[in-house]
């Protein structure tokens, strides 16, 4: 069932809406006005404190003295050490449970702040504004909270609404090159699983032009929401969106270790997609011109990734220790065409090998 969107731009999330388009920050605004909290804090790293922040305080002049707290920028900051500095800092500054946190960032500061409103007094209100595409179409919507503990991600966490989401596409201004494909693999995958003329649009649009992308972004995070309000708790459905995360998990974790290039989660995805396109296909679920398609669409926006070829077993261990998989089988999404998916399908560590070993045929040198 597809979302409607209301004319002011809100769409409903199941726990949460998100108000998307050129209203989303006078609705910030305005719902912080009917909130009324006892005190706001806004919660950014580095970069969106210095590229974002401006702009939201002049658009949102209700968080004008709203106290600021800055975390550094990156994966690391999804930590327990910066947890407790924070959960500190609110009580220094006499937080109570009417408060309310603004999360200005892409995924890590909102997995991260909405981990902290879930926590810090047995729990205080908290609205995320995305700020890279990551966040916008995928971090910021659904309420899932979390931190890395041990080099595991998102190992501790918990689902946690926001009041609201509010997504604001001018903020990808300042977001790099690199960044921004990173979210648009997420985006990509949303057409392929969801909406066949979504993902036509995407592969024909200059993704380097922000007004083209406006309204791309803006339904990608409509199609997010729809998949979050059929399953708030990812019971079932939500599984749809695991489309080229199984491999792509594996790639992700293969990618940090020895020294490699490590790769953004969007881009072991991508790769992610291409071998999963290939087993939706060799399961006689796709065509084969999808599969080339989908195979000649992503590696003319990724950079290849070397898999060396005796280490598919390391890639399929990594893949094993992912919770999503359990100990002896893989489950795995697949296409049944562009636009459409099936979930639960079976998949052997052989298959998954000749997937890779397809990968790599593709991207070797000549
Ligand atoms: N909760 C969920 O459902 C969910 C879903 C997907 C991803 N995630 C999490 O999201 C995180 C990744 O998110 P991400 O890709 O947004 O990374 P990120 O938050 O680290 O942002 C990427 C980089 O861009 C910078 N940046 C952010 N906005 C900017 C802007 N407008 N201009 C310039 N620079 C900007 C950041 O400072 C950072 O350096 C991971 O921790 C992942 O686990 C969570
Ligand atoms: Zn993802």
């Amino acid at each position: 069932m597809t979302n409607m969107r209301q004319e002011d731009g809100t769409i409903d999330a199941g726990g949460h809406p998100v108000v998307i388009g050129a209203g989303a920050l006078g609705a910030l605004n305005k719902r912080i006005g009917h909130l009324d909290p006892s005190a706001c804090f806004i919660l950014g790293d580095e970069n969106t404190l210095h590229h974002c922040l401006p702009e939201l305080l002049a658009m949102v002049p209700r968080l004008r003295d709203a106290e600021t707290i800055g975390v550094p920028a990156g994966e690391a900051s999804k930590s327990l050490p910066v947890c407790s500095d924070i959960w500190q800092h609110l009580t220094t500054r006499a937080a109570d449970r009417s408060s309310m946190l603004v999360c200005l960032g892409g995924g890590v500061v909102t997995d991260l702040g909405g981990f902290i409103a879930a926590t810090y007094k047995r729990g205080i209100r908290c609205i995320h504004v995305p700020t890279t595409v990551m966040g916008m179409v995928d971090a910021a919507i659904g309420g899932k909270t979390g931190i890395d503990v041990g080099g595991v991600k998102n190992m501790v966490g918990v689902f946690h609404d926001p009041v609201s989401v509010h997504v604001h596409v001018p903020f990808l201004r300042s977001l790099g090159k690199r960044e921004l494909l990173n979210g648009v693999a997420e985006m990509i995958k949303h057409g392929l699983v969801r909406d066949a003329d979504h993902y036509h649009a995407l592969r024909e649009a200059p993704l380097h032009d922000l007004d083209a992308l406006i309204p791309l972004v803006e339904r990608s995070a409509a199609l997010k929401a729809d998949v979050v309000r059929e399953d708030p708790r990812e019971a079932g459905p939500r599984k749809q969106l695991n489309f080229g995360h199984t491999i792509g998990h594996g790639i992700e974790a293969y990618s940090w270790e020895g020294g490699r290039s490590a790769l953004l989660h969007g881009e072991a995805v991508a790769v992610g997609m291409i071998c999963e396109a290939w087993l939706s296909w060799r399961k006689d679920l796709l065509d084969r011109e999808s599969n080339d398609l989908i195979a000649q669409h992503l590696l003319s926006m990724f950079k290849p990734f070397r898999i060396q070829g005796g280490e598919d077993h390391r890639i399929i261990e990594l893949m094993r220790n992912d919770k999503k998989n359990n100990a002896g089988q893989f489950r795995f999404a697949l296409l049944t065409g562009i636009g459409s998916v099936k979930v639960d399908v079976p998949i052997t560590a052989a298959q998954v090998q000749e997937a890779l070993e397809h990968y790599r045929l593709l991207v070797r040198e000549p």
